[in-house]
């Protein structure tokens, strides 16, 4: 589509989280942990774990397709389709391709963007610059994660942060007032192998001594990457606010990635923002990698802590490690969240492939499935 340069505004939001719930309780029959530990040191008290029917493109399609309602559009409005995750239902066919046909839109491009927890912020700014150069005028940007497939249930260094969901806007073309105001990107590869999963790509391909290993699951040196996360997160946010010409003081919501509360609090703290005006729920959820800031923004509008007008920032951080912010003025109507009210996991089948399907659940929570089947949440 050619075109004159567009400002953009996020016109829909959305998000969908499972209903099985993995309580701090559950973690201290599981590995050697304290639910006063995980709560003093993440702020964590319960995450959700995709179904044995969901996946990363099932829980996506569903927060795309919220978004799309609440836009007030239908989905082939949408000319691209970007979804951030580090868990793709395949390597390839990327997640954004089966959300394309898991939606019901026939005309957009779709594409998966790899920038861990950072990968919904990345998208953000993708689409804005598609929108930008007249490329597009709707974009699809989703956020969505089933890390409980690639946690290790016996590190108790990793298992207790992780948890499943999906979170989605529409970006839109606009020329009015508002909208985004300011991006800043940033990768520093010095922590590359601070989070990682090891195995299963190019440079050390599946074999029986890699699952031997157990290198097919999420590693982490946690406290590195704690220091570089609060470092990072308080430099983007700065220069995304900068960019936009506005100052902390403007600000009237930070929506950060929600992966410790002791991390966030360290934010506000450096950079003395007040935490009433930063809004946290990784108490409910614990980390969902790049479903995290757009579930946050979907529940913060939703929950009527944002305005008409008012300047929100968003941030995260990432292996990579990534890092990502936006600087926006909300323009849309908050009641709009009412639209996506109707929509379910049942509005949505992702294209099967050939093969004979697996029970993808972890075997080590098989106990949760059973214990929802009959019938108690937690
Ligand atoms: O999206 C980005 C993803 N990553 C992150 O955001 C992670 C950032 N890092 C963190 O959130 C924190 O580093 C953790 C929550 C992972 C760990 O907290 P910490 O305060 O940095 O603890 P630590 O790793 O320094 O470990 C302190 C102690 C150790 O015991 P010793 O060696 O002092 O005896 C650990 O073995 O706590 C122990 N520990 C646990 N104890 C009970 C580690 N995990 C647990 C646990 N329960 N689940």
């Amino acid at each position: 589509m050619a075109g004159s340069v567009h400002g953009t505004r996020v016109t829909g939001w959305g998000a969908y989280a499972p209903s099985l719930v993995l309580t701090n309780a559950d973690m201290e029959k599981m590995v050697e942990t304290a639910d006063e530990w995980i709560v003093s040191r993440t702020g964590i008290r319960e995450r959700r774990i995709a179904g044995r029917d969901e996946t990363t493109a099932s829980m996506a399609a569903v927060a795309g397709l919220r978004a799309i309602a609440v836009a007030g559009l239908q989905p082939d409005d949408i000319d691209l389709i970007l979804v951030g995750t580090l868990t793709a239902d395949y390597p390839m066919p990327s997640a954004a391709a089966l959300v394309k046909d898991a939606i019901g839109n026939k005309r957009a491009a779709a594409m998966d963007l790899a920038a861990a927890c950072s990968g919904f912020v990345y998208g953000y700014a993708t689409a804005h610059a598609y929108i930008a150069s007249g490329m597009a005028r709707h974009v699809l940007v989703i956020g969505a994660e089933t890390l409980s497939r690639y946690t290790d249930w016996t590190d108790r260094g990793t298992c207790i942060l992780f948890g499943d969901a999906a979170g989605a806007i529409v970006l839109s073309a606009s020329d009015g007032p508002g909208g985004t105001l300011g991006i800043e990107m940033t990768t520093e590869p010095a922590g590359a192998y601070f989070i990682w999963l090891p195995a299963g790509g190019a440079a050390r391909p599946a074999t029986g001594a890699t699952l031997e290993a157990r290198e097919h699951y999420m590693k982490m040196k946690g406290s590195e990457t704690f220091k570089m996360a609060v470092r990072t997160l308080g430099s983007t946010s700065v220069r995304a606010i900068e960019t936009a010409g506005l100052g902390l003081a403007d600000i009237d919501l930070v929506i950060p990635h929600q992966a410790n509360i002791r991390i966030i609090e360290a934010l506000a703290r450096s950079l003395d923002f007040p935490m009433a005006r930063v809004f946290v729920n990784v108490d409910r959820y614990g980390n969902t990698s790049a479903a995290s800031v757009p579930l946050a923004l979907a529940e913060a509008v939703g929950s009527g802590r944002v305005k008409q007008g008012d300047h929100i920032l968003l941030v995260a951080f990432g292996a990579g490690l990534t890092s990502g912010a936006i600087t926006l003025q909300w323009t849309a109507d908050p009641a709009a969240s009412d639209r996506a009210n109707a929509i379910g996991p049942s509005d949505v089948t992702v294209l099967p492939g050939y093969l004979e399907p697996v029970n993808p659940f972890p075997p080590a929570l098989a106990w949760l499935l059973e214990r929802s089947e009959q019938g108690s949440p937690r």
